[in-house]
């Protein structure tokens, strides 16, 4: 809720300055102010809901334009006592609307035919009314939908096969209505949310919808097939189980399964604080511990390279490193094929260093060499292996060529010590990037670049993957690196480590992005990583961190923070703050989202592979751009302060809030 108020407060200080900046306080959508000052007029209303007829329709509560104040962007109007049938020739009027809420009001009667001349909707959301009569004839016209909600209304009849004109559907939601009839077969829609629950349905599931749970088909006349159980031979249907046995149709539906379902988010948020609180105990023993051992370590001259490497110039403890006990020729830093560097351990330990981040594998620490030559020095903790296997996983990693993939250049292991070396990456981490002193003049990270760092690290994790057969085991935004030179290109660090630690300590590692499977198999795996990669994307579209202590009010993870929010409605609310600038890159982010949904499916074979996911990105981009030369973009051309066609840059500071 609060979030939402965030995001209406940002629009309304965007707009308003814009029309101070530009004097064109007056502007307004003439056309679309009468369909909605008609809308207004006929039909019951709350009383906060006051459209002053001499203010411009844009400043209207519910109301957004566009940048230009040309039109009207979206009408959202949830609750707002709205009561009896929606008047004809006034909604309808809003042509280049691309989002209505008309959510939880008293709405009645039959959708008015001329919603279909709101060609450009998106997103479409009538739940909670008392809209009755057939599924309205209007809406399968309505093309660009992205989400449907018609769910707890009193349609009625069958639901059209013409559904599937609706191509770009990504979420229809019919249930506790009405509708009869079997379920059309809905192929080629990319729908991740489906639910036609506690209406009066019968007959087979079409293959196409069995991916859905259980939970989407409950309380219906007489549906089988698919997650419920199979289809009674007597009954003709298009896909009879071929080894099925009579069996009641259905269970009756529950009596009351929200109560249920409350009871168990109840349990779960529950259980989720509980957790999380005693994760918090056990990393801040564990700081405790480290740091007290790290206090003693320092003293020792046996341990002292420990802080050689940290400490700048210390080089009174290198002989103890490399000194002659005959450990010399064994203790030497190793480095991977030819080889770019040439300097030696003493060289690295003379080098000043600054301590870049502390891991769950180690700690990292910039090494600034005296030849000039910067390197990243990562000590490893607690690795359980022996030098044989360090050196055989080491090798196998260090072979690993890829644009996307940070490079390992060199490493070194003896008893007390394991460093691994790497590249440098000048322009930090994708976790600094994105949560680094966040609205103190940052510049933030526009849509473009984000899509970039994600395409690039989804083709890196593919590398990894499909060349490389490497888990990478440890995906978090800050492992993700960033170089200047082509400009947010990503590449991924840390991978491959984990088999060199103890399974036991797995479950601690990257908690916000770990695949709720690892809980109990401890062993990441290829799909594991897609999981962490779902995060990953969501922590680029929301802007949230993963780790963040608490996401709301009830302390759950990412990807079921957005899903709840999802479930509500499917656009503006889960998007970053940031990101609410960029009206021309909506669709994109919807389709991010989608595909970043499908890899933080909690069932691990329901992820797709990584190669999958650079396609599916690949396939958006390249799709999108052919889009927005189109000229069906609304903000192009437009005078000055929105982004210029093809480049969508950030308007100038001085409009940031
Ligand atoms: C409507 O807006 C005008 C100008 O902005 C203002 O003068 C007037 O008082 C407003 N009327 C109401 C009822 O708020
Ligand atoms: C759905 O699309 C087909 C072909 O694209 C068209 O013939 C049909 O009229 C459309 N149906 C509706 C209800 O718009
Ligand atoms: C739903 O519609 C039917 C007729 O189609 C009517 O009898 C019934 O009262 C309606 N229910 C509600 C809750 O409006
Ligand atoms: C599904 O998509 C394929 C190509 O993507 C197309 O050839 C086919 O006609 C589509 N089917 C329907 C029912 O729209
Ligand atoms: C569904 O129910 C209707 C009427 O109740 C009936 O005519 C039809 O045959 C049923 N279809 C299936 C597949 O069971
Ligand atoms: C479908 O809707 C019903 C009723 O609101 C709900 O209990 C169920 O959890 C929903 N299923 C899915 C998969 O969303
Ligand atoms: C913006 O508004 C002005 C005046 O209302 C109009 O001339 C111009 O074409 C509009 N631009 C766009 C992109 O709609």
């Amino acid at each position: 809720m609060e979030y939402k108020f965030v995001v209406t407060g940002f629009w309304v200080v965007l707009l308003v300055l814009l029309a101070l900046l530009s004097h064109r306080v007056d502007s307004e959508p003439t056309q679309d102010k009468q369909a909605l000052l008609a809308f207004i007029s006929q039909i019951p209303h709350a009383n906060r809901l006051q459209w002053n007829a001499s203010d411009s329709a844009c400043n209207w509560v519910g109301v957004v334009c566009d940048s230009n104040r040309s039109f009207v962007f979206s009408l959202r109007l949830p609750a707002a006592g709205l009561v009896g049938q929606i008047p004809a020739n006034t909604i309808g009027n809003l042509a280049q609307l691309r989002i209505l809420s008309l959510r939880a009001n008293r709405l009645s009667g039959q959708i008015p035919s001329d919603f279909s001349n709101l060609k450009l909707l998106r997103s479409l959301y009538l739940q909670n009314n008392k809209f009755s009569g057939e599924f309205p004839a209007s809406i399968p016209v309505l093309t660009r939908l992205n989400r449907l909600d018609l769910s707890n209304n009193n349609f009625t009849g069958s639901i059209p096969y013409s559904i599937n004109n609706l191509t770009q559907l990504s979420g229809l939601l019919l249930e506790n209505n009405g509708f009869t009839g079997t379920l059309p077969s809905i192929s080629n829609l990319s729908l991740v949310n489906f639910n036609v629950s506690y209406n009066r349905l019968n007959g087979s599931i079409p293959a196409s919808l069995s991916k859905f749970p259980a939970s989407s088909f409950a309380g219906n006349l007489a549906l089988c097939g698919g997650p419920l159980p199979p289809c009674n031979p007597f009954f003709p249907s298009p896909s009879p189980s071929p080894s099925s046995i009579p069996l009641p149709h259905q269970n009756p539906p529950p009596k009351n399964p929200k109560k249920l379902s409350k009871a168990a988010i109840i349990g779960i948020s529950v259980g989720s604080v509980v957790l999380l609180l005693v994760l918090l105990l056990i990393l801040i023993l564990c700081l405790r511990k480290s740091r007290g051992k790290a206090a003693k370590t320092q003293k020792p001259p046996a341990t002292a390279r420990s802080a050689a490497v940290a400490e700048a110039g210390t080089s009174s403890s290198k002989d103890d490193i490399t000194g002659g006990s005959g450990e010399g020729e064994r203790n030497k830093l190793v480095f991977f094929g030819g080889g770019i560097y040439s300097f030696d351990l003493e060289d690295l330990l003379r080098a000043s260093a600054e301590v870049l981040g502390k891991g769950s594998v180690g700690t990292s620490y910039k090494a600034v060499l005296e030849e000039g030559t910067t390197v990243v020095v990562k000590r490893l903790k607690d690795v359980v292996v022996n030098k044989k296997e360090f050196e055989m996983h080491l090798d196998a990693l260090g072979k690993i060529k890829h644009d996307n993939v940070v490079p390992l250049r060199a490493y070194y292991y003896s008893k007390d010590e394991k460093l691994l070396l790497s590249d440098y990456m000048s322009a930090g981490s994708l976790s600094a990037l994105l949560h680094g002193s966040r609205g103190s003049g940052r510049t933030p990270l526009d849509w473009d670049n984000r899509l970039r760092i994600a395409l690039t690290t989804a083709k890196g994790l593919a590398h990894l993957h499909v060349s490389s057969k490497i888990v990478h085991g440890n995906i978090k935004a800050s492992n993700i690196l960033l170089r200047h030179d082509p400009p947010a290109a990503a590449s991924v660090s840390d991978f491959g480590l984990i088999p060199l630690f103890a399974s036991s300590t797995q479950p601690s590692r990257a908690a916000g992005y770990r695949a709720p499977e690892l809980l109990d198999t401890r062993k990441p795996t290829f799909k594991s990583d897609v999981y962490s990669f779902g995060v990953l994307l969501l922590e680029l579209l929301t802007g949230k961190s993963p780790i963040q202590a608490s996401l709301g009010e009830e302390g759950i993870d990412l990807p079921r923070w957005v899903q709840s929010v999802v479930r509500e409605e499917w656009t503006a609310e889960v998007f970053d703050v940031e990101l609410m600038r960029y009206h021309d890159v909506e669709e994109e982010m919807v389709q991010t989202l989608q595909i970043a949904m499908g890899c933080v499916s909690t069932v691990p074979d329901q992820r797709p592979l990584m190669n999958d996911v650079v396609r599916m990105i690949e396939d958006m981009m390249s799709r999108d751009d052919g889009l927005r030369q189109s000229s069906d973009d609304p903000f192009r051309g437009s005078d000055g302060y929105t982004p210029p066609q093809g480049s969508r840059t950030p308007p100038p500071p001085a409009l940031t809030p």
